[in-house]
């Protein structure tokens, strides 16, 4: 019955060329947020009526079932090398979003088979037709394979804190993007803020530096403020959405979402078609 019931889906989206869109949350520096927000942001989605699987490609502290006291039990490097399906790397987790777990110890694409390349493709073909949203947590240490994926991704969040060292590396992460690729899409969220003008100040500040310096539009979705209950939910193992609807940081993701829904999207029809290409001429660079 399930099976009929997402068949009909795909079939209903195929015809209205309504396929999913990719979106990586990225920041400058470790630590501001971007494992905790990506979850969060993907059950208010949830909430929205959206189909959203989560990528992490954290493969260090803080992944996203340790965030749900869940384990993984396989990894995209497991279906990239043809050991698991696709079914088998994605995992329902509780609250309402689904999860695949990030390949460790995943070298640059130019050391991958041709297989692993081709499952990759078909593997995101498949996902885009499956959900609405595929949103990638990048991670600190970024592996370079994950560098040369976010390079095929067009929408791009970049969460950073009101600390100057954090604002200068989320500057310098935009400007490397937009320096290999100026047509990408940023949507900028400051987390963490003790006031709510201390997180303006930074987002206007990030905001007047793109269009000073790299003639960049960029969008800003907001703040989000320090608040307890983050870490109250780390260590409880229980998204902050969940265990406090109510309190502050939760209503101000809420708006963010609201706001992040609200951006014009008029290309996303073609937007699935633009990934998949990009990451088609991206990966196959120096490949033949
Ligand atoms: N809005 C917030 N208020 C309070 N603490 C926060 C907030 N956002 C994140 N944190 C804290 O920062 C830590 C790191 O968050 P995490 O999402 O793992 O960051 P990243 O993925 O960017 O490394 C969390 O364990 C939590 O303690
Ligand atoms: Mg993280």
């Amino acid at each position: 019955m399930r099976d009929q019931a997402e068949a009909l889906r795909i079939k209903l989206l195929e015809q209205q060329g309504q396929l999913g869109k990719a979106v990586a949350i990225v920041s400058g520096k470790g630590g501001v947020g971007k494992s905790n927000f990506c979850m969060n942001f993907a059950l208010q989605l949830a909430q929205q009526q959206k189909k959203v699987v989560i990528i992490d490609m954290d493969i260090g502290m803080g992944n996203i079932h340790i965030l749900i006291g869940e384990s993984a039990s396989y990894n995209l490097g497991d279906y990239l090398k043809g050991e698991r399906s696709l079914e088998e790397v994605v995992f329902s987790a509780p609250y309402g979003m689904d999860y695949i777990a990030g390949g460790s110890g995943m070298s640059s694409v130019l050391e991958w088979t041709d297989s692993m390349f081709e499952r990759l493709i078909l593997a995101f073909d498949e996902l885009l037709k499956r959900y609405d949203y595929l949103l990638f947590d990048m991670g600190a240490g970024a592996t370079t394979w994950s560098l040369d994926l976010l390079m095929s991704i067009d929408d791009i969040i970049v969460i950073t804190t009101a600390e100057p060292t954090a604002i200068t590396d989320a500057y310098s992460m935009m400007k490397y993007i937009h320096l290999k690729d100026d047509a990408k899409q940023y949507y900028l969220i400051c987390n963490r803020v003790l006031a709510k003008q201390e997180g303006e100040e930074t987002t206007s500040r990030l905001k007047l530096a793109m269009q000073r310096f790299l003639e960049k539009d960029i969008r800003v979705l907001g703040t989000m403020p320090e608040d307890l209950v983050v870490r109250q939910a780390v260590r409880e193992q229980v998204p902050f959405s969940v265990s406090s609807p109510n309190a502050a940081v939760t209503k101000a993701l809420r708006l963010i979402v609201l706001r992040f829904l609200e951006e014009p999207q008029i290309e996303v029809a073609q937007q699935p078609t633009t990934f998949l290409r990009k990451l088609r001429n991206i990966f196959s660079k120096g490949r033949d």
